[in-house]
């Protein structure tokens, strides 16, 4: 079953002067369990893309629809906060927050207690392979292999079954990279998430369920 469903995505970036089609037609499904890699070249609309299925904007022609349901029929601020999860390549932490609390965050913005909240992140934590004595460190003390692997764990903690990645890897050294990608592929396998990333790396797509790759806005695969 396709937890998540592109039927005929167009994007159309509309500028002063001029309209770029960044996306002409996009048809895609995406199911749990499955790791997903987006390819293509430059300016060939991946970001774009993995927006419009982060709920960062509308498509506008076409649909994208989770569990069913469009997103032109949701409350997007919803949708970002109770559906997907994304994780970016430049990390996004919170520098003036240690490890624990960045994880935390999401939860306590749903209402959850700190106390279980913290117990929580000491899971997540773990589940991405830091040792509990990063759960005090600030960001800034980490390493970028570490400190994506805090990006990880705090998207988990958002408690979703769609995590979205644009280019997860790209600022990491290959063994890091590998490293990355191996728990987000345990994501998808063991744990059932459907597992969305951006790649410019031929040998991690290569190790992708399905690879979707776009040129200037159009499925070749
Ligand atoms: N904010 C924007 N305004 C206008 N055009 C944009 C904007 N963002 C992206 N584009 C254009 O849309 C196309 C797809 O871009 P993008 O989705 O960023 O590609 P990719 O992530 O594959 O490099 C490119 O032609 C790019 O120049
Ligand atoms: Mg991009």
């Amino acid at each position: 079953m396709n937890i998540l469903e592109l039927k005929n995505v167009c994007y159309t970036y509309q500028t002063q002067y001029q309209q770029t089609e960044a996306l002409k037609g996009i048809t895609c499904g995406f199911e749990t369990g499955r790791l997903y890699a987006i390819v293509g070249k430059s300016g060939s609309g991946k970001t774009t893309l993995l927006s419009l299925m982060a709920g960062l904007d509308l498509p506008t022609k076409g649909e994208v629809l989770c569990e069913g349901i469009s997103t032109s029929q949701m409350n997007l601020e919803q949708y970002r906060r109770e559906k997907v999860a994304v994780i970016y390549q430049n990390f996004r932490l919170f520098p003036l927050l240690t490890v624990a609390e960045n994880v935390m965050y999401p939860m306590e913005l749903r209402g959850m207690k700190a106390k279980e909240a913290r117990k929580k992140a000491a899971r997540l934590v773990e589940q991405v392979d830091l040792p509990a004595t990063a759960l005090d460190r600030y960001p800034t003390m980490l390493s970028g292999g570490e400190q994506q692997r805090v990006a990880i764990a705090r998207a988990l903690g958002m408690n979703t079954r769609i995590l979205l990645a644009d280019e997860p890897t790209g600022n990491l050294d290959t063994a890091n990279g590998e490293n990355i990608f191996s728990i987000l592929q345990g994501l998808a396998h063991t744990n059932g998430y459907c597992v969305v990333i951006v790649t410019h790396d031929p040998g991690l797509a290569s190790r992708a369920d399905r690879v979707l790759e776009l040129q200037d806005g159009v499925a070749l695969s």
